[in-house]
């Protein structure tokens, strides 16, 4: 069996805006600017772009160059540049897939919302219905949020059906201009309501006595990395796509930066939105409003609420509800997006199967388990804590050092420097080898401690994932990649 012919992105362009795509995603919405305000204010964004310097952009930089020089998916990779480490891409990839299947049941809540928000925006103006009780019958109605999982899988899965430069290159060249452009509108609504100004020095006031607490820097160093969605899959598989000599350390920095800037800006939204409702409400502290500032809770109870309470009554909440729902989609879906792929490229790397059917199967397995997180939507915290958190940081560890020390970044930066438009010199070899395992291990280490017990669903989630690396990675490639192997490394 042959390999399958190669695909490319059309432009470079189309290549960024889908690395963005999968950096900018829930998490920049309803994470960032809550760790912000949690972790001193405007002092957070000191060890938010520290980590970002030192470790963030590196192992993205890290993560495209491995891609684009061994041409393939992470089992590949981690393959040519060892045999039996073949199995770290297996894991990477089966986490990533496990993502896939609960964060698409909640984007099919974020995509019930943009209609509910429309339907129900009378009763919740007139508080007649409350946010809290509209999402509690959102999440229990099982068959809502099955036809919200079916149209958001449904759309996934015609977008990565249709390939790279046809397919996920089209959706973000609009996705994502589509998605600043209504993220103005919501900042621009933000900051002009009545209180913004108390909300936003709430987001920003700096308390650098923050900075003392070791769990500040904890969680500027693990919001970097999950915000870039560094993991050793997306990135990997999409730098795959540029042709060889192609600037990549750029690309790199521009995705950081659009992603980076993007959660600033979005926070502004939010906690103008925030200091809206204190003033309403004649509270002096965020605190005070009792409801929740950061996570879903922020997006499908406290948004909502503020929503319902806009000056121009209940269409104007439609629309801006609407708007807001759609802009949480946008970056989920093009988020997702950045899953299938890397597991449709590992299955093809290693046993030439097509495009069009792997792509289909998976599409339809993921929906499949996923209806376990629709019917128990309580496993979701569970299983994120393993597959959405704990285990990226283990798998990037094991990638810088595998980079760092046993294949050599010297070689990956001489390979990219001739095409690059902004060098690497050795003070990236340091951060790979040094900076990222050692933040890494921090992390992991700090985060575990405090961890008080981990729940039996999350073992058994990690026990699951391991024996299915170990089968897949048993298996016999079907691919010529033998030959290849050492010739090129
Ligand atoms: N970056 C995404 C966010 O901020 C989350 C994420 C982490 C992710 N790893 C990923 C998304 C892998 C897609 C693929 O919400």
């Amino acid at each position: 069996m042959g390999e399958i012919a190669a695909e490319y992105w059309k432009r470079r362009k189309g290549f960024i805006l889908a690395a963005i795509g999968s950096a900018i995603g829930l998490g920049n919405i309803w994470r960032f600017s809550w760790l912000t305000y949690r972790n001193g204010g405007g002092a957070f964004l000191i060890p938010y772009f520290i980590a970002l310097l030192i470790v963030g952009v590196p192992l993205l930089i890290l993560e495209f160059l491995l891609g684009n020089y061994f041409g393939g998916s992470s089992p590949k990779v981690f393959r040519k540049i060892r045999d039996n480490l073949e199995i770290i891409g297996w894991i990477a990839i089966l986490d990533v897939f496990i993502i896939g299947t609960y964060y698409a049941v909640v984007l099919a809540w974020v995509f019930d919302y943009i209609w509910l928000s429309i339907v129900y925006a009378p009763q919740l103006a007139a508080g007649q219905l409350s946010a809290s009780t509209l999402f509690s019958n959102l999440v229990s109605n099982s068959w809502l949020v099955l036809v919200g999982l079916a149209v958001t899988w449904f759309v996934t899965w015609y977008t990565v059906f249709r390939g790279v430069s046809e397919g996920i290159e089209k959706a973000s060249l609009v996705a994502i201009p589509l998605l600043w452009i209504l993220s103005v509108i919501l900042v621009i609504r933000g900051v002009t309501l009545p209180g913004a100004d108390t909300g936003i020095n709430w987001y920003l006031t700096p308390d650098f006595s923050k900075l003392a607490q070791g769990s500040v820097w904890i969680d500027a160093f693990g919001q970097i990395l999950f915000t870039l969605s560094i993991m050793a899959a997306p990135l990997i598989v999409y730098a795959s796509y540029m042709p060889k000599k192609s600037e990549l350390p750029n690309s790199a920095w521009i995705t950081a930066f659009a992603n980076c800037g993007f959660s600033f800006f979005f926070g502004f939204a939010t906690w103008g939105i925030i200091g809206y409702l204190m003033s309403l409400n004649n509270v002096a502290s965020p605190e005070a409003l009792k409801i929740p500032l950061g996570g879903g809770g922020l997006a499908f109870i406290t948004i909502p609420t503020a929503m319902s309470r806009l000056p121009g009554g209940p269409s104007v909440a439609a629309v801006f509800g609407l708007i807001f729902f759609l802009v949480l989609w946008l970056a989920g879906y093009t988020s997702l997006i950045s899953i299938i792929e890397p597991v449709y490229a590992a299955l093809r790397d290693k046993f030439g199967v097509t495009r069009r059917q792997t792509v289909t199967a998976v599409t339809i397995i993921s929906f499949i388990i996923g209806l376990i997180f629709v019917f128990k939507p309580n496993m979701i915290d569970p299983v994120d804590f393993m597959v959405g958190s704990t285990n990226l940081v283990w798998i990037v560890l094991l990638e810088a050092a595998v980079a760092g020390f046993y294949l050599g970044v010297k070689k990956l930066r001489e390979y990219a420097n001739p095409y690059a438009e902004l060098k690497l010199g050795v003070w990236f070899d340091y951060l790979i080898k040094y900076a990222a395992p050692i933040s890494m291990a921090i992390i992991l280490f700090y985060g575990l401690w405090f961890t008080k017990s981990i729940s039996p669903v999350s073992l058994i989630v990690m026990v699951a994932l391991l024996i299915a690396a170990i089968l897949v990675t048993g298996l016999k490639w079907k691919t010529e990649l033998k030959e290849t192997v050492t010739a090129e490394v």
